[in-house]
């Protein structure tokens, strides 16, 4: 009963009494914003499993490269690629569709509903997507911390995540600088999707399961800009 008492006295006096303050206004400046989505396709998920192992297995592995096997897959990827086509890929429908209608749809619906921005046709006609394998009982690879240049927003499609806790999570680190020392640590879940912006410096923990982790990357071209609060360039 005191509390109330208390309360009603300090609702009235605030109405009586000017406050000593006006707002005027409130930015939350650099904010990061990181949105999951669950992907409601049926029969998307197994054909992009199965591509992405049987590439990984078939692409031709240089034994003698100083480059690990992870990263030799990418670059089977991207060689010779100008015009943003995955080599691996381009005739495989579920990736096809994983790239221009989940993912298109999920950065456009990002860009519009928090960045008040529609992507062009060409914008969205230039995602460019790629596999990535680990676990499997292989040599666990680090993906050490990037950045995506050229990009407004990536993000990742969870195609298998091992189910014994051993998953890697996708590990962000906090924009405001290598001093604050603070890390986000997103755990992936199967068929769903991490979108963030492209600048967000990011890096995958080794996997040492033995089953899969498999993962498709997309980016969506742009500038940097699009996704931030920075208002002067210097
Ligand atoms: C994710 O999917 C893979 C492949 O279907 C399966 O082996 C695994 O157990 C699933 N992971 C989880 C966490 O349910």
């Amino acid at each position: 009963m005191r509390h109330l008492a208390l309360l009603l006295l300090v609702v009235t006096s605030s109405k009586n009494f000017a406050s000593p303050i006006t707002e005027t206004s409130s930015k939350l400046l650099w904010s990061t914003l990181i949105s999951v989505f669950e992907v409601n396709t049926p029969g998307l998920r197994d054909p992009l499993i199965s591509a992405a192992l049987d590439s990984y297995e078939n692409f031709a592995l240089d034994e003698n490269s100083e480059a690990s096997k992870g990263d030799q897959y990418y670059q089977s990827q991207i060689l010779g690629d100008k015009n943003r086509n995955n080599k691996v890929f381009s005739q495989n429908s579920a990736f096809e569709q994983l790239k221009e209608e989940t993912m298109a749809t999920a950065f456009a619906h990002v860009l519009k509903e928090f960045f008040n921005e529609q992507p062009s046709r060409a914008q969205l006609g230039g995602i460019f997507c790629w596999a990535t394998v680990g676990g499997g009982g292989e040599q666990p690879t680090w993906h050490s911390p990037h950045t995506h240049q050229n990009s407004v927003l990536s993000a990742v499609y969870y195609a298998a995540v091992p189910d014994d806790g051993s998953g890697a999570p996708i590990t962000f680190s906090d924009p405001r600088g290598p001093w604050t020392n603070l890390k986000h640590s997103h755990q992936p879940v199967n068929n769903t999707i991490v979108v963030f912006p492209s600048w967000l410096e990011h890096f995958i923990p080794p996997t040492n399961s033995p089953q899969y982790r498999i993962s498709y990357s997309c980016n969506l071209p742009g500038s940097f800009k699009t996704t931030t609060d920075l208002n002067i360039e210097l």
